[in-house]
């Protein structure tokens, strides 16, 4: 196959699209959109820009939640992306329902087929890449949609729907895998 050499400043080869959620030290339920995450056995991480409100948040030790949205939700994650939980929460104009999770103190989001309950366990910011805040949690709790499950409780991977993100900086963007 012949490539060619390219001068992107990203390059965000697929990702799924997750929302993370979690409150502040006010009680209040917050909702903010990435793509940089993954996971390892009961371990997340999550890569933010220093900066965000999330970032800060989870910096500081919030608990969280990282929901899967399916391509229903485009249009919320759209939103989320485009303002800051610093502004007030998202949830509401977003057309998202939070939900007090029970296994850890993080709102889940409703509309979600899966959310996974986390606890922050370390920060990781490197002098190597400035701006950036590596948030690894681990795994308290699962919850799957039923639909999602077959009999014996366990995933049936043709049922996962995620959006994914792609992008190389200036081009970027959604891709399905299924029509939802
Ligand atoms: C599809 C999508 C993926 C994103 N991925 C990331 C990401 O991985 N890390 C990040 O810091 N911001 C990411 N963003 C940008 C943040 O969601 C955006 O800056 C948001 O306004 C931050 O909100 P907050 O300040 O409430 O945390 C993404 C946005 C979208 C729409």
């Amino acid at each position: 196959m012949e490539k060619l050499e390219v001068n992107f400043e990203k390059m965000y080869y697929g990702f799924p699209v997750i929302l993370t959620s979690f409150y502040d030290e006010n009680g209040v339920a917050h909702v903010t959109p990435s793509s940089s995450s993954y996971s390892l056995k009961d371990m997340v991480v999550l890569g933010f820009n220093s900066k965000g409100f999330a970032a800060q948040h989870l910096k500081a030790g919030a608990d969280f939640v990282v929901n899967l949205p399916d391509p229903s939700l485009q249009e919320s994650v759209s939103y989320c992306g485009s303002r800051s939980g610093s502004e007030g929460s998202k949830f509401a104009a977003a057309s998202l329902t939070p939900e007090a999770s029970e296994h850890v103190h993080a709102p889940v989001v409703k509309e979600c087929p899966i959310s996974i309950a986390c606890r922050v366990v370390e920060v990781v910011e490197s002098e190597h890449f400035p701006g950036l805040t590596h948030i690894m949690g681990r795994i308290i709790s699962r919850s799957v949609a039923k639909e999602y499950l077959n009999a014996e409780r366990r995933l049936q991977i043709g049922k996962i729907n995620p959006i994914i993100y792609g992008g190389d900086g200036v081009n970027k963007g959604f891709r399905f895998l299924q029509e939802s």
